[in-house]
């Protein structure tokens, strides 16, 4: 199926017959395999009478040559899925299994992609961007503080560098155009961060996404704030390259080195905001970050500080 897949990606015109001899099949199996693309994947494919087939939509599919061809640090062992529950819980299988590190781990869908406190991350096949990084953290708690906003600055320099000049940060894991949401960042820790303990970075962009219905949440994509369809194995690279750019600059200075740079470009400072910790709510403004990556926020007349996973801040009203 995935062959038949290859044949269409161009998104123009394919004969039943130049598909069913270039796959050494009948037109009639052609035909069942097409089906299956829309059933399994949900690919929209135009049947039209005398022309043959074409995806409603040309597709950039991931290519393992095209990314390790490109010059990254050949140590790091990249694994391409078709289909997944998600690259994090594969990743973390790596881990489990010994596989030799740095391991990345990428999907063309994932079929329960994860985000933040068990939310749901909407993974449509080869739309988006699924990639999971396997480190070893050796620094202690050092070289985790403040690691997720980190992740950030390098997904948003990634994405200007393909033309989405608007990204932005938002405390603690989010990348925004706007209101927008275009890519989350979800670390996982295995293992005891006092002792021997790994990472998994798990970064999701939307890419050529168009349509997404079950994202309950405004949202945009590279496609969308560009209007090109962006080659995926590209986005990869660069992206790999903007995080090894980013992790020496904390590895070396701790995330101190990228406080003032984070805060540049944090799209929320100095708004009015409400801070959510399960149930509690806290209202103040948002003053910045601290050299940990927690965020500081004015209460009244005090400064308080904030960190850990559980938290989400929203905009109030009359910011
Ligand atoms: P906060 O971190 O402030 O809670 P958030 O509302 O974005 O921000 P997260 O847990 O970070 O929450 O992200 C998960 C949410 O992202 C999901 O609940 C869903 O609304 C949304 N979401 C899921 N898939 C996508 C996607 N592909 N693109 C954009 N948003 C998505
Ligand atoms: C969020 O904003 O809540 C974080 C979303 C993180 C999604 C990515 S996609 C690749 C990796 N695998 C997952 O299951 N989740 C992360």
């Amino acid at each position: 199926m995935l062959t038949l897949l290859k044949l269409l990606k161009d998104g123009n015109f394919h004969s039943g017959q130049t598909l069913g001899r270039d796959l050494g099949v009948s037109r009639s199996a052609v035909w069942k395999q097409l089906q299956q693309l829309e059933a399994e994947l949900g690919l929209e494919i135009h049947k039209v009478r005398g022309r043959g087939y074409r995806l409603a939509s040309p597709l950039s599919l991931l290519d393992k040559d095209a990314i390790e061809g490109a010059g990254l640090d050949s140590k790091w062992t990249t694994f391409i899925f078709d289909s997944i529950d998600s690259t994090n819980a594969q990743a973390m299988r790596a881990i489990e299994g010994g596989t030799s590190l740095p391991v990345l781990v990428l999907a063309e869908r994932q079929l329960a992609g994860r985000g933040r406190r068990g939310r749901k991350w909407i993974s449509p096949f080869a739309e988006n961007i699924y990639y999971s990084l396997v480190l070893r953290v050796d620094g202690g708690m050092r070289q985790l503080e403040g690691l997720s906003l980190v992740v950030g600055l390098a997904v948003m320099h990634t994405l200007r560098e393909v033309g989405v000049a608007g990204a932005g940060l938002k405390w603690p894991n989010d990348i925004l155009v706007g209101q927008r949401k275009i890519a989350g960042v979800l670390l996982e820790l295995v293992g005891d961060p006092a002792d021997v303990c790994h990472v998994v970075v798990g970064i999701g962009i939307n890419v050529n996404m168009q349509a997404a219905p079950e994202v309950d949440q405004p949202w945009t994509s590279v496609r969308l704030e560009t209007r090109q369809l962006v080659d995926r194995n590209d986005l990869v690279v660069r992206l790999s390259r903007q995080l090894a750019h980013y992790f020496s600059i904390h590895l070396a200075g701790g995330f101190s080195a990228l406080q003032v740079e984070w805060e540049h470009n944090h799209l929320w400072q100095g708004r009015a905001a409400t801070l959510l910790a399960g149930t509690n709510k806290v209202e103040g403004v948002i003053l910045g970050v601290d050299a940990q990556g927690a965020l500081r926020l004015k209460v009244g007349n005090d400064v308080q500080v904030f960190s850990g996973g559980e938290l989400s801040l929203r905009l109030r009203d009359d910011s």
